[in-house]
């Protein structure tokens, strides 16, 4: 049998070179992420339990606020930071995922109170196949294409997503997507 990661690795390498060759972007619709970040937070409450973490959705919004967007993605992207942090986050750390807004954007964030990334690795985390140092010699985890996903889809929507670490202290990685008005 294949191992897991192997199989991982290649579906991830497959996602992406779809979105290489399509340029993704396929099922453009109006989504509301309030309901997006509920159910995601829903879905992988159960991976939170498992790692003995605290996961929660901090809406901070009065309406709800959309976005024209591929949900699929959209929840990849989700799904993709929030593992990051449930595997980077030691036991009974937090993780917190908030959607927040200013004039024209919606600003969603995952933070956590995990191991952190170095300064001279945030440039590199979103480039594919890359693992900090100290992760690659890890036997579980991952192949290194998660954030190369989320960059590539953030971008396609037009998007951003910025970076804030400290080692020892934690994460928030936070994605600015151009809302849609209500
Ligand atoms: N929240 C985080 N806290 C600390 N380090 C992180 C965090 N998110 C990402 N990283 C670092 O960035 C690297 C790249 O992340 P990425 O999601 O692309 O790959 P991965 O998680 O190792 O594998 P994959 O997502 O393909 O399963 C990780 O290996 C890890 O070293
Ligand atoms: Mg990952």
């Amino acid at each position: 049998m294949l191992p897991l990661k192997s199989v991982l690795t290649y579906v991830r390498s497959a996602i992406l070179a779809r979105m290489d060759m399509q340029g993704l972007a396929q099922k453009h619709q109006i989504c509301c992420l309030n309901d997006l970040i509920s159910d995601v937070v829903e879905e992988l409450a159960v991976l939170a339990l498992a790692a003995n973490v605290m996961l929660t959705a901090q809406i901070q919004v009065r309406q709800t606020l959309k976005v024209f967007g591929d949900e699929e993605q959209l929840y990849r992207v989700l799904v993709n930071l929030i593992t990051n942090a449930i595997q980077h986050t030691p036991e009974n750390g937090d993780i917190v995922v908030r959607l927040t807004r200013d004039d024209h954007h919606a600003l969603i964030s995952v933070q956590d109170t995990g191991s952190g990334i170095a300064p001279r690795d945030i440039p590199r985390i979103f480039d594919r196949f890359y693992r900090v140092e100290s992760d690659r010699s890890r036997s579980t985890g991952g192949s290194g294409l998660g954030l190369a996903i989320v960059l590539a889809i953030v971008q396609t929507h037009h998007g951003n997503i910025q970076v804030q670490s400290e080692l020892g202290k934690g994460s928030t990685l936070t994605v600015r997507l151009p809302s849609v008005r209500n």
